[in-house]
């Protein structure tokens, strides 16, 4: 047994299904599974049903959250081409706009330059960009970085294409920062044949050239580790249509503490990408008082029978693990105590994202 403190982590990319999916999370489930698995502030994705484009629909999410949630949660605007004229109203009250450039869960997607101009022309220059590109809208989104000044943060990237684009496009000095996904670093297509459609998500897994270039990335272009805990029930994923995703908060400190104990990364690269900079790329507030203590040596069975989300299943359950959450404390509080949630229900709070400085 050996204890190690660390911040209370950040997690940028979580779906938690509220409104129209809150069969398969919501914010107090989401929150608390953040909590099981050492985060403590989280943000929330808008393709929901309805997705969060309009200020109405904005709103009473955010009255749900903060009503319902174990852990801090800000939200997504959502980038809808009918609904484009919301952007101005929806800015105050969200961590970031999201733009879908690529197909994936729901109906949200962008696919004209025009309405890609109207987000970067309306969207305040203060606040993030966030995008869902894969392949060559990478270098849509990199054109867009480009042409407006203005950052952009892409999702989830998953292929040796993607973050040497992305390198590339840093090393010119352009305002570009990505994510990847455990799921992207620890599972390959082989991985995706073994689980069916609990392997399926988008991006999909990659080729073990994908997941080795994420890795050769990990210590210099990629900027956080981001869950895209995306929970679907089993009845949903072993159904004639399975909605692609899988669930992630539980999972991402273990596996990435895991890879901290064979020496894939240092124990300060993992904080620098799970803490430091999703904070400062969002500009998200400081939390007081507020720590995650773990067994850094301890090894433990992932089963889903224990999953704290509502979805119940993870594509990693029989993995052997190192790294084992203990015990959270959020703003001087013990929300998580022997692996336990103890914490309160609209313990949370909703964030109120302040402006970035430029
Ligand atoms: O696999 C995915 N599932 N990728 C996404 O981009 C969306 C997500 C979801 O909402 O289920
Ligand atoms: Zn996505
Ligand atoms: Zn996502």
């Amino acid at each position: 047994m050996k204890i190690v403190r660390l911040p209370g982590l950040i997690d940028v990319h979580t779906h938690l299904r509220v409104p129209g999916g809150e069969h398969k999370e919501d914010f107090a489930s989401g929150s608390a599974a953040a909590l099981a698995g050492g985060i403590t502030m989280i943000l929330g994705m808008p393709n929901t049903s309805p997705p969060l484009c309009t200020p109405e629909v904005l709103l009473a999410a955010r009255q749900r959250a903060a009503q319902d949630s174990y852990c801090d949660v800000g939200l997504f605007a959502g980038a809808c081409p009918a609904l484009i004229e919301h952007l101005p109203d929806l800015a105050p009250h969200a961590a970031a706009l999201k733009i879908y450039l690529n197909d994936t869960f729901g109906q949200l997607r962008v696919e004209d330059v025009p309405t890609l101009r109207a987000c970067f022309q309306t969207w305040p220059h203060h606040k993030l960009i966030a995008m869902h590109a894969e392949k060559q809208s990478v270098a849509v989104g990199i054109g867009f970085a480009a042409a407006y000044n203005r950052p952009v943060h892409f999702c989830h990237i998953s292929r040796r294409e993607e973050i040497e684009l992305i390198a590339d496009a840093k090393a010119q000095g352009l305002p570009v920062t990505c994510e990847v996904t455990p799921h992207h670093l620890f599972l390959t297509t082989a991985d995706a044949q073994r689980l069916g459609p609990l392997g399926d998500m988008r991006p999909l897994l990659g080729t073990p050239d994908d997941v080795a270039a994420l890795w050769d990335h990990l210590s210099s272009t990629v900027d956080c580790i981001a869950t895209d805990h995306a929970p679907h029930t089993l009845a949903e994923k072993y159904s004639a249509t399975p909605p692609p995703g899988v669930a992630g908060l539980e999972t991402s400190l273990p596996l990435m503490l895991t890879a901290v104990q064979q020496g894939r990364l240092t124990l300060e690269r993992l904080i620098e990408l799970m803490h430091t900079t999703p904070r400062r790329l969002f500009n998200l507030p400081e939390q007081p008082d507020t720590w995650v203590d773990v067994d850094v040596e301890s090894t433990y069975l992932v089963k889903n029978e224990t999953m704290v989300s509502k979805c119940g299943w993870t594509p990693f359950a029989g993995w052997e693990l190192t790294g084992k959450v203990e015990k959270v404390v959020l703003r001087g509080r013990v929300v998580v105590e022997n692996g336990l949630i103890v914490g309160e229900r609209g313990g949370g709070r909703l964030l109120t994202v302040p402006p970035l400085v430029d």
